[in-house]
């Protein structure tokens, strides 16, 4: 009798200890402890027992039901508490949390989508420095010393030493100063697209100080004011949409002869002026919008950067990123401004 205790308590205890959860330990419990349990059998064999050996054996077999109701107690509190942290931590039947998406901002998806429509006819994007020496966005440009344009765009000036021959440093105000770089590398024809930020003391509703400009220059033999024309036009019909034509008005820039000042018609009354209510376009109140700049290199340009005038010439153009991009049909910003406000909110509109 003592043996068959002993063994049972062994028995028991280690199969308790070796469940994993408490479906197991209930069967441990009911295997040993239950109506016809192991230990409830001795138990139950006692009173067959002599008398003598009776109250020792009864202690015994109490001591052991104790020793196993406690180490199944014990193990019932450990399983609980295993599950009750491992719920806590990773549940991996959960579903997961989406992490919030960005997108290109959308100065930067007009960026892409004008330089892969300027890739189609041949075009390549280039980049030139955005601090420039004053001769870059000047003087090689054909402004003289001290004209009064160097006021006119309000430029930024670095605080710095100045170069005898290019003079001071500059964050350039238009892109035009890589025409000059562009051209210097002497290597024609000429089909480039620069896209870049440029820089002028100015903060309204339609100006911000850093804003982009994207610049074409085309240099060959026999290129004519037809090419930039059609350049032009290909390009409003591309990204304004088929219905949009353009018109050329003659203007001034030191750096092109002749000039020409570019207007595309107005999306909304289609170059009318008027609605089909007879009322008057609030947005361009006489059918044209101003795109840009526009004109034919100028011959002092070519020469400062050693192109022959006689045997080559060009055209260029240079025009606001964000002001073709207000121009597109669908896109409402009244404040140009809005664009580098880090506004989530209206950022995630487009
Ligand atoms: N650089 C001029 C501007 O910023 C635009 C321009 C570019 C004009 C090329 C003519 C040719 O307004």
């Amino acid at each position: 009798m003592k043996d068959k205790l002993l063994n049972a308590k062994n028995e028991a205890i280690s199969l308790i200890l070796s469940t994993h959860d408490s479906k197991e330990l209930e069967e441990i419990r009911i295997k040993f402890l239950g109506r016809n349990g192991t230990l409830t059998t001795l138990l139950k064999d006692l009173v067959s027992l002599p008398r003598e050996e009776k109250p020792i054996i009864g202690r015994l077999a109490n001591e052991t039901k104790n020793i196993i109701e406690d180490t199944f107690n014990q193990r019932l509190q450990t399983l609980t508490k295993n599950k009750q942290s491992m719920t806590n931590s990773i549940d991996i039947t959960d579903p997961g949390i989406r992490p919030p998406l960005g997108h290109l901002h959308l100065v930067t998806q007009a960026i892409e989508e004008i330089t892969a429509i300027f890739n189609k006819i041949g075009f390549t994007r280039k980049r030139y420095p955005e601090i420039e020496w004053d001769w870059y966005p000047f003087t090689a440009l054909n402004f003289p010393d001290n004209h009064p344009a160097r006021d006119d765009w309000e430029t930024f000036f670095i605080d710095h030493k100045p170069d005898p021959k290019l003079g001071p440093v500059v964050l350039t105000p238009h892109t035009s100063s890589g025409q000059i770089h562009e051209m210097q590398k002497g290597e024609i024809p000429i089909r480039m697209i620069n896209i870049a930020k440029c820089y002028r003391r100015q903060s309204d509703t339609s100006h911000t100080p850093m804003f982009h400009q994207f610049e074409g220059l085309v240099v060959d033999k026999e290129i004519s004011i037809s090419h930039l024309k059609g350049a032009l036009s290909y390009f409003v019909k591309s990204y304004l949409g088929e219905k949009r034509t353009i018109r050329i008005r003659p203007y001034h820039f030191q750096f092109t002869e002749p000039s020409f000042e570019v207007d595309v018609s107005c999306g909304v009354c289609l170059g009318k002026g008027f609605l089909p209510n007879k009322q008057k376009c609030k947005l361009c109140k006489s059918g044209w919008l101003e795109l840009g700049g526009s004109g034919m290199v100028h011959p002092n340009v070519l020469k400062n950067c050693n192109i022959d005038p006689e045997k080559y010439t060009g055209f260029a153009f240079g025009w606001g990123v964000e002001r073709v991009l207000m121009m597109k049909e669908g896109i409402e910003i009244d404040d140009l401004r809005m664009l580098y406000s880090n506004n989530l909110n209206f950022l995630q509109q487009f």
